[in-house]
């Protein structure tokens, strides 16, 4: 069973570790597992530890075989020795039932296992045994980056078309991140066309170690300074075939993040929990496949270091976690070529990550207002009634937004032109209310409108820009309007075609963003009218857990063709090549910032739209799985997210929707949307107590949005968080590590809602510190614990931590108004009275205003009893607003007087340590003190 190959000749200059010396004389006598110590764990034995990052120039390795090769079936004792946990699966076919025969025909371990509750797969049945032949590192030489190596593989592992050699580059790229990328050595295969940053120097001084096992092929990479194995893949073997590619390691903690797009708690389960990626139009459930593909996850090491690991491919692929803890990488095309990112802290990691795939877009400032969307506004003047209503109440709304009701007959750049006559009134109505309005548009082209009344399809059609079937002739699926032709956004002339379509339905509807839907592609039909043809890419030797157990499974056939290759490859891309044309197309027609919102997202996807997490339900659970939902899309830099709030489908209830409003307006992308045939629930639907209470939440988030908008620039500029799990801000403490029922904006605001039914009080985590109600100002001091608030249901509880400032503003019913109004600063006070904050500002919707130098920036401080403004960056927009009260939390001592730059200015102090100084009156273009003695 057990292979190992001795060095022959080495280079000198090679520093081999210890262990591996002091076990060579075992090496050459021991040949059988049953011989071996029990405390030498195999990798000592079997043969050779490469430093890597000890290397220094070109080494060559010449190998000699002394035994290889297993033999026939796993021996049992052997098989016995690996723990349950430990076993990575040698069977992962879900289409025939494992017996010991197909097992061992793989040379795997057979052991029958309890199955696991619930119909999951539990403990494999069938794993590899220690040692497993996989490639052995030929050769590993230095390159100006890092190292460039050949694997070989000298027996043919299962799948057809195995690769038997391979090249890895390895590249030291920062001294915080390194990539790894296998491949065919022989030719190229499939890569993601994804733009990634050139590197031209190695890391100097790099926080991580790199070693090689050489026979089998295993990655060891730990962190310097902890020693803390990050990576290490000796536990099962390396397969690369054509249409099967896999990976394992074993995992440092339990503590993993990240991984989908999935229904989920924001910590993933590695108990036997298999995630598959490939984008799929299903209301959101528990342990299927969803909307978009993120092979990316952040994990907590132990003692609060963090790391995270991006597998920069688009195939379909399954993530199976266990609870050794370990992971298995497993894809069906492409290359591996994976980014690691050391931190250390979970903040740095995410920055890290969209160093690669690159930083949100900074939204429009109208983006973060409230939206208001059904499905079911049976006309432009039900949909316009219900704006109306909203500013009868005086309900914060920023934009209006209709459902596919708005198309004739379900066909893009369309509208009805009975029911909906008067939508370009309607939207000429809300610009003069400085509101906007978004329509949903879908990528399936009608393609059975009579010939010459279609533009869009006659126009594609003639250019060649749709999806085509493997003869060349567009492939034809269903969707809303009939049969319909998928456009080829892989191809830039599609880009231009379809920026001429809106273009046109521009000049008729003036609309501000766009809502693109129905992206995985989603087709009603199972691949095309015609089914799939037979062959390796609709049919792959290997099909990942997919829900329907087919690739073709409610989409177009993977052997469609497209431009930049086969639909099988981009599949998961869909939604980014189609969100990345329409954001360029926005730029075009109005050129102002783009806002699109996509159903289907890919890695780098911020840069281009946000994300709305699908069709969910009117249900309780629903609003809590919201929050994991959003933090997720945090860690995938794709911090424009909300889920469709008061849920979508089924009926919601008042209770239900003004808690779900509470929650809502404190989703980065803010938006109230239901089914067709539900009663309505916009806040104008309920009695006055729930109307009131949605009302003062929404007032509540304008009053923000100076804070918000802020956060949003600083993930623009260097990719940080909008929201955040609390274990961003407190990787220290492990009792945050699990918490997804709250979360926080940036660094302060501590969101803490009631998801429960009947609830007049919500228990919340509370990391050590002083916390202030940010309502009123008072304080608590936490140890660290759970903390039963009050929560009546008018009341969201929102916190602000210790030494933070926040700028917050005079709120109106549109952002556009609220804009004009006076800021408001609340400074929280740490108990060492230090406080900071900042504020970006602009005009609000330019393109490029930071690029460009058209902003303000400005920072402020406290320190001691003295508060400053600081002015870093200007522009005239600053000249427009002022700044007219100051309110600082947690002054001990009633002061005796206050300056403002040296002038005595009255002020009010509550017996709640409130210190407030208003009717300040100051430009914001103009710095100033205060001081409070
Ligand atoms: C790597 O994994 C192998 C196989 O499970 C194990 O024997 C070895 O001790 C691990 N190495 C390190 C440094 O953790
Ligand atoms: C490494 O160098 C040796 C000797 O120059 C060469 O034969 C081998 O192909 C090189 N390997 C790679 C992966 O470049
Ligand atoms: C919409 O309202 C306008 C103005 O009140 C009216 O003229 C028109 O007939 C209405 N359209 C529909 C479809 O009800
Ligand atoms: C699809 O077919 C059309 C002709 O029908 C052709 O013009 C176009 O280039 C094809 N596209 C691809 C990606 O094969
Ligand atoms: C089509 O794909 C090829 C190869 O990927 C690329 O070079 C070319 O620019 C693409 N053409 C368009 C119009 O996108
Ligand atoms: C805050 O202000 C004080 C005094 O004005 C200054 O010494 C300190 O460096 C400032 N701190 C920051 C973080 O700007």
């Amino acid at each position: 069973m057990r292979s190992y190959q001795k060095l022959r000749a080495a280079v000198p200059q090679l520093v081999l570790s210890q262990e591996e010396e002091e076990e060579e004389d075992e090496n050459a006598t021991t040949s059988t597992p049953a011989g071996r110590s029990k405390l030498a764990p195999w990798w000592v034995g079997s043969g050779l530890l490469i430093t890597a990052v000890l290397l220094s120039t070109i080494t060559v390795w010449v190998l000699r075989q002394v035994s290889r090769g297993w033999h026939g079936p796993a021996p049992p004792s052997q098989c016995y020795l690996v723990p349950e946990s430990h076993r990575y699966d040698c069977y992962p076919e879900r289409s025939v039932v494992v017996t010991q025969e197909l097992c061992e025909s793989r040379g795997c371990c057979f052991i029958e296992t309890l199955p696991a509750v619930g119909g999951k797969r539990g403990v494999p049945w069938c794993f590899y045994p220690p040692n497993f032949p996989s490639y052995v590192v030929q050769s590993l030489n230095q390159t100006a980056l890092g190292m460039t190596g050949l694997l070989v593989r000298r027996e043919k592992a299962y799948y057809p078309k195995d690769i038997q050699v391979l090249r890895m580059d390895v590249e030291f790229q920062t001294n915080t991140r390194l990539r790894i990328k296998i491949t065919d050595a022989a030719k190229p295969r499939y890569e993601v066309p994804l733009e990634v940053p050139r590197v031209m120097k190695r890391a100097e001084n790099p926080i991580y170690s790199l070693e090689f096992s050489q026979d089998p092929f295993g990655v060891l990479l730990r962190r310097q300074g902890t020693g803390t194995v990050l990576l290490n893949t000796t536990v099962a073997p390396l397969i690369f075939a054509d249409q099967f590619l896999q990976i394992s390691t074993t995992l440092p903690s339990r503590f993993l993040y990240g991984l989908g797009e999935h229904r989920s708690t924001l910590l993933h389960s590695l108990d036997w929990n298999t995630l598959t990626l490939w984008a799929r139009d299903v209301a959101p459930t528990e342990s299927f496949n969803l909307y978009g593909a993120h092979p990316f996850y952040l994990l907590m090491e132990e003692g609060g270091d963090a790391h995270g690991v991006f597998l920069l491919n688009s195939n379909a692929m399954e993530v199976a976690l266990q609870p050794a803890p370990g992971l298995t990488w497993r894809t069906i095309g492409g290359v591996l070529d994976f980014y690691i990112f050391l931190g250390p802290d979970p903040n740095m990691v995410i920055q890290q990550y969209q160093e690669v795939i690159g930083f949100p877009a900074m939204p429009p400032l109208w983006a973060l207002g409230f939206h208001l969307c059904r499905w079911g506004y049976g006309s432009s003047n039900e949909t316009w009634q219900t704006a109306r209503a909203m500013r009868n109440f005086q309900i914060p709304q920023d934009a209006q937004w209709n459902d596919i009701d708005y198309m004739d007959g379900y066909r893009d750049f369309t509208f009805d032109p009975q029911k909906f006559a008067s939508l370009p009134s309607l939207v000429e109505d809300l610009h003069k209310h400085g509101q906007h309005y978004v329509m949903i548009l879908d990528p399936g082209i009608s393609s059975t409108s009579p010939r010459g009344s279609y533009w869009p399809f006659d126009e594609g059609l003639r250019r060649g820009l749709f999806l085509n079937t493997t003869q060349g002739q567009p492939l034809i699926g269903q969707v809303w309007p009939g049969y319909t032709a998928f456009p080829d956004f892989s191809n830039t002339d599609t880009h231009q075609w379809w920026l001429e379509n809106l273009q046109r339905f521009h000049t008729h509807v003036p609309f501000d963003g766009l809502w693109i839907d129905m992206n995985e592609p989603s087709n009603f039909m199972d691949g095309s009218e015609e089914g799939c043809p037979p062959g390796e890419l609709d049919s792959p030797p290997y099909t990942p857990a997919v829900l329907g157990n087919s690739l073709s499974a409610k989409t177009v056939c993977a052997s469609a063709k497209q431009n930049a290759s086969v639909h099988y490859n981009l599949h998961n891309l869909y939604g980014l090549k189609e969100a990345e044309a329409t954001a360029s197309a926005l730029i075009q027609i109005r050129g102002k910032r783009p806002f699109v919102i996509s159903r289907s997202t890919f890695p780098s996807q911020g840069r281009y739209s946000g994300h709305w997490l699908g069709d969910n339900r009117s249900q309780w659970k629903d609003m809590y799985y919201s929050i994991p939902g959003m933090l997720s899309f945090s860690l995938f830099g794709i911090p424009l997210v909300g889920a469709d709030i008061c849920g979508f489908s089924g009926s919601t209830s008042e209770e239900l929707c003004t808690r779900w409003m509470q929650l809502g307006a404190f989703y980065p992308f803010s938006r109230n949307h239901n089914t067709q045939n539900e009663k309505a629930q916009d806040p104008t639907a309920f009695s006055p107590l729930a109307r009131t209470a949605m009302k003062d939440v929404l007032l509540t988030r304008y009053s923000l949005l100076p804070f918000l908008y802020t956060l949003f620039h600083r993930a623009h500029l260097q990719g940080e968080t909008v929201t955040r799990p609390l274990f961003f801000e407190f990787p220290w403490d492990v009792a945050t590590y699990g918490l997804d029922r709250q979360f926080l904006w940036g660094q302060s605001l501590l969101v803490t809602p009631v998801l429960e039914p009947g609830a007049d009080s919500v228990l919340g985590y509370f990391p050590q510190g002083v916390w202030y109600d940010f309502y009123t100002g008072s304080s608590v001091n936490s140890s660290g614990e759970m903390l039963k608030l009050s929560a009546p249901l008018d009341h969201l509880n929102l916190h602000l931590r210790e030494g933070s400032i926040l700028p917050t503003q005079k709120p109106a019913t549109t952002s556009k108004a609220t804009r004009g109004n006076p800021l408001h600063l609340i400074v929280a006070l740490s108990p060492r009275t230090t406080a900071w904050g900042d504020l970006f500002w602009d005009d609000g919707e330019s393109l490029d205003t930071f690029e460009r130098g058209n902003y303000s920036y400005l920072v402020f401080n406290a320190t001691e009893n003295i508060f400053t403004s600081n002015v870093l960056h200007a522009s005239t927009e600053a000249t427009y607003v002022t700044i007219d009260a100051v309110s600082f939390y947690g002054v001990q001592e009633p002061p005796s007087k206050v300056l403002l730059d040296g002038q005595e200015k009255p002020f009010s102090y509550l017996d709640n340590q409130v210190l407030t100084i208003s009717g300040l009156g100051l430009r914001l273009s103009q710095g100033f003190s205060l001081q409070w003695l």
